[in-house]
């Protein structure tokens, strides 16, 4: 009797291992080379350092230590970036980087369509979609449903368009080299200049730490999905036309290492696409902290940080839109903003509550739409999302700020005082805005002269954003120094 037990036993084990071998083999990534050598202490068997260059290492993992740092990551935890073979991995140490912009400008100035916008995003909605997206059990990306619901997302998002008679709308699936279920990219083609890109995006698939089967990613992140389109179906109503091309992307298989928005960022980054900001929303509809949004400083740029902060200092402050923000950390890159920012270009990660206080049934079976009930939270990120593709692709205005513009505008420290000359620039400059690293506005005085200065004495070393403000309301932003 006790050897068919064990026999019982061992047969179920071999099948539990087999087909968990099957879901992944060995691979190839990067990490932190701090959590890579604290992983190794750990699991030396497990994890192989293959090189390491600064704060970073290429990693050679099994599946049993990829799915060790998924554990962990409810805790603190370390993530890592999938690479598809060992070139590719020791290549991304050595990348060179694209030159992050920091002649960056946005402006404010369309409160009467965002505020219209604001009205019409639908709660309702919200929680029809992340019921419609849990209703697949799993998203895991090498699941037919997972390829299914790209499949069925592509419809929805072309029928949406078509609803409000979109003729410069389409929408296409992205295929991957790295994972068999496609990404779904929704492009509305910029009016004016559509070879600036404007991208808000999600991930599509989900993962459960109980085998893969029960993987309903209600929160992680059928609401990031939810609250994009939602946005979009907005802007739609309003009847919006960017001036900048607008890309809205569901990503695949970003669970096992952000696989779909790397692809994805790689290739814009090779064509030398200009995208101009990238917004990630992956989970937005757990309220767990005093503040509704908390803006994620790591891996994020904090140009843009500061934008999205402005947005809702400016829209939502008070009355029935109100939103409330703070920031925190997620110490690595722990979403597609990372893909984007990994490539160069500005993104930032508005996430639903402090790291460490956000839904805690992610990666498992129970996190499901009834975990919250509502989608009320979910709503605020809508109506950032809303207000962040109607300020920002609304024209190549301030962004386009012309490049011998931003030349003739000249501004050094000295003795913790800004001097500026901005005689050459034949502008007329209204105010001088300086913002901290987290895009704090810190001090905002009116320029009455074209060259003069501005103490920072009440300031703090650091670097800081000088932003000048012109008549037309362009910005030009210079990075300054504080010593
Ligand atoms: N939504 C999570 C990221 C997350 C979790 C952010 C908790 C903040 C708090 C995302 O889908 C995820 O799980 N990412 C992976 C990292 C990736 C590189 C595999 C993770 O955190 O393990
Ligand atoms: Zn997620």
């Amino acid at each position: 009797m006790k050897k068919i037990k064990f026999l019982i036993l061992a047969i179920i084990a071999l099948i539990a291992f087999n087909s968990y071998s099957q879901e992944t083999s060995n691979f190839y990534a990067t990490m932190s080379l701090q959590d890579a050598r604290e992983l190794k202490k750990d699991l030396p068997n497990e994890v192989e350092i293959l090189a390491e260059k600064r704060n970073e290492a290429a990693v050679y993992l099994t599946p049993l230590a990829g799915h060790k740092l998924h554990d962990r990551v409810l805790v603190h935890g370390p993530g890592y970036i999938f690479k598809s073979s060992l070139e590719e991995a020791i290549a991304a140490l050595d990348k060179p980087k694209r030159t992050p912009q920091n002649r960056l400008a946005f402006s404010i100035t369309e409160d009467a369509l965002v505020n219209q916008t604001l009205g019409l995003i639908n709660t309702q909605n919200i929680e029809d979609q992340i019921l419609e997206l849990e209703a697949y059990g799993t998203r895991y990306h090498n699941r037919p449903s997972a390829t299914q619901a790209a499949n069925d997302l592509k419809a929805k998002w072309e029928a949406m368009a078509n609803t409000y008679g979109r003729t410069d709308v389409s929408v296409r699936l992205y295929n991957h080299v790295n994972t068999q279920m496609p990404s779904v990219i929704m492009t509305i083609e910029g009016a004016e200049t559509p070879d600036e890109f404007v991208i808000v995006g999600g991930h599509l698939d989900s993962t459960s730490n109980q085998g893969n089967n029960d993987a309903p990613g209600a929160d992680d992140d059928a609401s990031g999905i939810a609250t994009i389109t939602e946005a979009t179906r907005a802007l739609f109503e309003v009847g919006f036309v960017p001036k900048k091309t607008i890309e809205v992307m569901a990503y695949a298989a970003e669970e096992i290492g952000l696989v779909g928005s790397a692809e994805i960022a790689q290739n814009y980054n090779n064509n030398n696409v200009n995208v101009v900001a990238v917004v990630q929303f992956d989970m937005t509809n757990y309220n767990g902290s005093a503040n509704d949004v908390s803006f994620i400083t790591d891996y994020t740029n904090a140009t843009l940080n500061g934008f999205l902060m402005q947005l809702l200092d400016h829209y939502n402050a008070s009355g029935p839109h109100q939103i409330t923000y703070g920031t925190s950390l997620c110490n690595y890159g722990c979403s597609d903003h990372a893909s984007w920012t990994g490539e160069g270009y500005m993104a930032s990660f508005p996430f639903e509550a402090n790291f460490g206080q956000h839904n805690s049934n992610i990666h498992s079976p129970n996190d499901t739409y009834s975990l919250t009930g509502t989608s009320t939270h979910a709503t605020k990120f809508a109506k950032l999302c809303a207000e962040f593709l109607i300020e920002t692709a609304k024209s190549d205005g301030a962004l386009a700020v012309d490049e011998t513009l931003i030349d003739t505008v000249f501004v050094t420290v000295n003795d913790s005082n800004l001097e500026y000359d901005l005689k050459a620039s034949n502008e007329s400059f209204t105010n001088i805005e300086i913002y901290d690293v987290l895009g704090k506005k810190v001090l905002d005085s009116p320029i009455s002269t074209t060259k003069g200065s501005l103490s920072l004495h009440s300031l703090k070393s650091g670097v800081y954003v000088a932003t000048f403000v012109t008549e037309a309301k362009s910005v030009i932003s210079k990075k300054i120094l504080l010593k």
